[in-house]
């Protein structure tokens, strides 16, 4: 069985040979209080920068909770379970969705993944390091709150993308998790988004607030990725089971959507952290390097 190690030391042989690796982005997205639209936001985020030409992977890494292949209305056989405990490799995990999107269930059936054996944690990151250069962009949808997994998440990516909603619930618990990990990891580099705005106006308003006092209080800048409405063709899509992007693909919070992907391509590379997948594993097992 090839160790972290030594797949480690693959991938670096594997740049120094030039081979064809995409640069990848590894983005966490999360959000203080539960329930304020990471999911859907991840899964067609993830559909629309995949019509933008990128590959792309979602991970779900809401571990025992898992949702992602619910959203889509797909069954998944295998997930993160059954690579954890050894009976699957990394390509029989990764799953097709609609339009081809590739994604990785979370499962059910453990709770902590920090709760593993040495060994076991070895051969996660062996396989994930098998991820690296393989898409351009790979999303870790997480739970909310501030649990010991997402925590390991949001301090190994490279980029966090913050969802919050208008309301001042999500909003203070939002600065909260930004608060929390900045004083864990000071070079986290978050981007916010605003989902379920009646308008415009109000979305504003909440970026604005939550950049205000992160910036007042943390130093820290707090770029604002977009402005998602409150939709009421979002609902409907979780019922159908289709992602709304596929289901309603002219309603605002398509268009929106879409709209934030570009941009999202548009933030210039060396404005993020490069590392990709090798630099994810060395930050979530903190491996010498
Ligand atoms: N833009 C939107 N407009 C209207 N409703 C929305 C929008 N985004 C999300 N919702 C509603 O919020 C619900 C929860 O969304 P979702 O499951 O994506 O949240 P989550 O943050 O992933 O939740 P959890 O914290 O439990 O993982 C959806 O089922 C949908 O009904
Ligand atoms: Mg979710």
């Amino acid at each position: 069985m090839m160790d972290q190690a030594e797949a480690l030391r693959n991938l670096v042989k594997q740049q120094e040979r030039g081979e064809d690796v995409l640069a990848t982005r590894v983005v966490t997205v999360t959000s203080g209080k539960g329930g304020v639209g990471k999911s859907n936001f991840s899964l067609n985020f993830a559909l629309s920068l995949q019509r933008l030409g990128k590959k792309v992977l979602v991970f779900d890494a809401d571990i025992g909770m898992a949702n992602i292949d619910v959203l889509m209305g797909v069954s998944s056989t295998y997930n993160l379970y059954h690579l954890l405990k050894q009976e699957k490799t990394i390509w029989e995990i990764v799953q097709e969705g609609p339009e081809g999107l590739h994604f990785i269930a979370g499962g059910s059936g453990f709770r902590d993944l920090m709760d593993l054996s040495l060994e076991q944690l070895d051969r996660f990151a062996a396989e994930i390091s098998k991820l690296h250069g393989k898409y351009d962009v790979i999303l870790f949808d997480t739970g909310a709150g501030l649990s010991k997994e997402t925590m390991k998440f949001i301090t190994a990516a490279q980029e966090t993308i913050v969802v919050t909603t208008p309301e001042p619930t999500s909003i203070t618990d939002a600065y909260a998790l930004i608060k929390m990990v900045k004083g864990m990891e000071a070079d986290i580099q978050f981007k916010l988004i605003v989902n379920r705005a009646s308008d415009a106006r109000e979305g504003k308003q909440t970026a604005d607030k939550i950049s205000m006092v992160s910036q007042r209080f943390l130093q820290s800048e707090l770029p604002h990725l977009g402005i998602l409405p409150d939709d009421p063709n979002v609902s409907k899509a979780v019922k159908r089971q289709v992602p709304f992007t596929l289901a309603y693909p002219g309603t605002e919070a398509s268009i929106a959507i879409n709209q934030i992907a570009k941009r999202f391509l548009e933030i210039p590379q060396s404005d993020t952290v490069s590392g990709g997948v090798k630099g994810f594993l060395h930050k979530m097992f903190r491996l010498s390097r």
